[in-house]
């Protein structure tokens, strides 16, 4: 298998310096249940939106990554390139948010856009930990690009979801087997993940 060419390093331990940060590294990639209850929070923030007359409506067009998944080409990466793939994206998403939370005045919208922003922090600082160490050293990925805008709040959040349940959920599954056995090493508790 192509995991057996990669030392995947698990760094960081918890959250001291990140209280912001809901779930532990090791329960995120290893427990799908774990994801899913991240994930949902999500839904959270729709219920938000319901009582925000106007939050549906963005100043303007955010500008965000491509998240559907191509299989043929996602198994064609490396994980440090699946990984950057995902970072970059995270990021396109916390950039266009705050962009539109900064040409917000409207109180509960500023709200929405803070709490959505900060779930996106909270997996960019999951991911940013993960560091995938490749023995093939293939060149950085260059930098993510735009796929398309939406000037809908809850279109930004449907794509958002699109991104969590695909190419995040798959970098999750293909990061199991080396981060689960650190996992199972390292304690003696009965794995998430068998
Ligand atoms: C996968 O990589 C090979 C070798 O680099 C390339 O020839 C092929 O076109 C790639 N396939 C896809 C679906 O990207
Ligand atoms: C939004 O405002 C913050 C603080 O003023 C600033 O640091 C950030 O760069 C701005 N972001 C965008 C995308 O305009
Ligand atoms: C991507 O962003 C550039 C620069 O803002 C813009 O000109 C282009 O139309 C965008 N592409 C898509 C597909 O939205
Ligand atoms: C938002 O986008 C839709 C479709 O892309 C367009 O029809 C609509 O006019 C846009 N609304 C605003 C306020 O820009």
């Amino acid at each position: 298998m192509a995991y057996s060419r990669l030392l995947l390093l698990l760094i960081g331990v918890i959250s001291s310096h990140l209280p912001e940060v809901q779930a532990r590294p090791t329960d995120f990639w290893c427990n799908r249940q774990a994801r899913k209850n991240m994930e949902e929070r999500i839904e959270r923030l729709k219920t938000d939106m319901a009582g925000c007359v106007g939050a549906d409506t963005l100043p303007s067009p955010v500008q965000l990554p491509c998240v559907s998944v191509h299989t043929a080409e996602w198994a064609n990466k490396t994980l440090h390139q699946k990984r950057a793939e995902v970072v970059g994206a995270l990021q396109m998403f916390r950039d266009g948010v705050q962009g539109a939370r900064n040409q917000t005045t409207l109180d509960c919208k500023t709200s929405l856009l803070e709490k959505l922003g900060h779930h996106i922090a909270n997996y960019l600082a999951i991911v940013n930990r993960l560091q995938i160490q490749d023995s093939t050293m293939t060149p950085p990925h260059s930098a993510v690009q735009n796929c398309s805008s939406r000037n809908s709040t809850s279109e930004v959040l449907k794509q958002y979801g699109n991104l969590l349940k695909g190419k995040l959920e798959r970098l999750a599954i293909d990061l199991q087997d080396g981060i689960c056995k650190v996992e199972h090493r390292t304690t003696n508790t009965k794995g998430p993940c068998s």
